[in-house]
Parts: structure tokens; sequence; C-alpha cells
């Protein structure tokens, strides 16, 4: 399976994913990063593994459909069959979600509905809740909406500082991932593979 990893910032979950595909466990190899913040570490890492960059100022676009329309250009330029979102800070538009509809996954550092948007560990903290977590679930064209596949909570122990619990996130965000990423894989293997079947 041919995946595109979308990224905005340090790239650690871009990371996690391309060496469970280099080391097997994903059935997949990254043949494309997209980046929409120039300079951003994930792009480093991306040269590193011999990954191909796309990346791109939205500021330069007239609009999103007119970014995402060059993207999805990139894409099938690389035959991308899905998507991962990796820390990419932005909504994802109808021309991507239309190109790739139950294709695009998305982690986000809090155990959904609870904590959505910006800052999820931060809200946490400030809620003052004992289990956060991590999900990762399909993309929809709200804010970390969208069916969920996977969850595993994280404790907040009293003495956690703030970089303690996004330590905890973090490392259980670099197993959730590729699990489910790999997890995704065979269900749209199975289903394609019902589809021709059914003709
Ligand atoms: C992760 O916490 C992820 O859940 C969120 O953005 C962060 C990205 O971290 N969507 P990294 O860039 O993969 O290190």
């Amino acid at each position: 399976t041919k995946i595109a990893v979308f990224a905005s910032g340090n790239g650690s979950n871009f990371q996690a994913v391309s060496d469970a595909c280099r080391g097997g466990s994903i059935d997949g190899e990254i043949v494309l990063a997209v980046c929409d913040k120039p300079g951003a570490y994930v792009e480093t890492r991306a040269e590193k593994s011999e990954v191909p960059l796309f990346s791109f100022a939205p500021k330069n676009f007239e609009s999103k459909a007119a970014f995402e329309k060059k993207i999805v250009g990139k894409l099938k330029e690389h035959g991308v069959e899905l998507i991962v979102l990796a820390g990419y800070m932005r909504l994802i538009g109808d021309t991507l979600l239309q190109a790739y509809e139950n294709r695009i996954l998305n982690i986000h550092p809090s155990l959904l509905p609870a904590f959505p948007g910006l800052d999820a560990v931060g809200q946490a903290l400030a809620a003052g809740v004992k289990v956060t977590g991590v999900t990762v679930h399909l993309v929809d064209s709200g804010m970390d909406t969208g069916p969920i596949l996977a969850q595993k909570p994280v404790t907040i122990e009293q003495k956690d500082t703030r970089d303690d619990v996004e330590a905890k996130i973090r490392e259980v965000e670099h197993q959730l991932y590729p699990e489910t990423v790999q997890q995704w894989i065979e269900t749209i293997k199975e289903s394609d593979e019902r589809c021709l079947n059914e003709r």
C-alpha cells in the first residue's frame, strides 16, 4: 500500500510510521511526505529517510481548494492509496476528502470526543482529568471528528509535569499509530476484494 504522510511539525509520528513500513510491521511504504510548513523538522526526517517531499506554503495559493488540488495531483503522481495525518495542523477540505474517501487517518492526543482541537494535552491538564490518551480516527470535514478506529488511555499522575504527559502520550502514539494503520490497510484490502468478488 502506497502511503502519504502529512505533517506540519516535528514528525515523530511520521518517523514511527516510516520505521514500521521499513521494518515490515506495516504492509506499505511511504511514497510521499506532504508538509505545509516549509522548514519544519519533518522535512529533514523525510530527506534522511529518502522519502520524496512536497512542501508548500498555503499563503501562496488562492484557496484551500487550490492547494488541495495541487496536493491531489502529487498524490496521484505517486500512486498514493492511503493518507496518514501526523500533526498536520489544518482541516481537510472537500477536494481531498472526495479523492480519498475513507482513506485518510488522523491521530489526536486525547480520548476523543474529549478535548478536540489545539493543545489537547493543555486542555486535559486544565480540566484536571486523571486519564487522557490517544485516538486514531478516520477523517471527515470536522475538527477531530470522524469514526474512531482505536484508542489507548494514558494516566496523569499528580506529580506529572506537562512534559511528562506529552512524553507518555508520544510513546503511546508511536505504537498505536503504526498498529492502526496496518489494521486499516487490511480492512481496505478486504473490502476491495469483496467488491471485486461481487462483480
Ligand atoms: C501528535 O501529538 C499528534 O497526535 C497530533 O500532533 C502531534 C504531532 O507530533 N495530531 P509529531 O509531529 O508527530 O511529533
